[in-house]
């Protein structure tokens, strides 16, 4: 599959996005795991079952993905500079889910949604992170080109990625696709 997404020929197909949310999730966590040992976040879905199927670039749709969880990953993983607001939080945990949505201006689409309950994106860096090159992350762990291209790819897929944090509560990127 990784192969497939290296090589893909850029053409769109039919496709089941709940299948490569959890594809994308399960790959992305047992990476983790194989990287730390002492990796100890959770994860969990919640697909709509009735999700139509829609004509994306599955490789591209793929690239997005695996980078919005493995942010959400990452976030959880790092050092938290914060404490807990308010004393306990629940256990770390990174939840992709899909369900249809209405556009405000009519027609259908695909949502997909990322969470996760780790430190937030500070007010002063939340307009910087879509920018090429921008990452908080130490040198030679992140090129900070995952936003970026994340964002292009959704672009050219007529679709929205947007983002709502909150510090030391936890941040959602959500993707909105037109079916077409
Ligand atoms: N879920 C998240 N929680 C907190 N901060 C985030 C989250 N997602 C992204 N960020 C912030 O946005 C920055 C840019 O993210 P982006 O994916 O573009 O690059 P990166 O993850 O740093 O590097 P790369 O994607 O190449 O590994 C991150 O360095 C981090 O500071
Ligand atoms: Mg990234």
């Amino acid at each position: 599959m990784l192969q497939h997404s290296r090589t893909g020929s850029g053409q769109k197909e039919l496709t089941d996005i709940n299948l490569m949310a959890d594809e994308y999730i399960r790959l992305a966590y047992h990476g983790m795991r194989a990287k730390d040992k002492s990796f100890n976040v959770d994860f969990k879905t919640d697909l709509d079952p009735d999700l139509p199927k829609i004509m994306v670039m599955p490789q591209e749709i793929g690239r997005v993905l695996l980078n919005l969880i493995n942010n959400a990953f990452q976030a959880l993983t790092a050092p938290t500079p914060l404490p807990p607001i308010g004393g306990k939080k629940d256990s770390p945990t990174v939840i992709v889910t899909t369900k249809r949505y209405s556009p405000p201006l009519g027609g259908k689409g695909v949502e997909v949604r990322i969470t996760d309950n780790g430190p937030g994106i500070p007010d002063s860096i939340k307009d910087k992170i879509f920018q090429p090159f921008f990452t908080t992350k130490p040198t030679g762990q992140g090129t900070g080109l995952g936003l970026s291209l994340s964002y292009d790819i959704i672009k050219a897929h007529g679709g929205e990625l947007k983002v709502e944090t909150k510090e030391g509560e936890g941040t959602a990127f959500t993707i909105l696709l037109p079916i077409t």
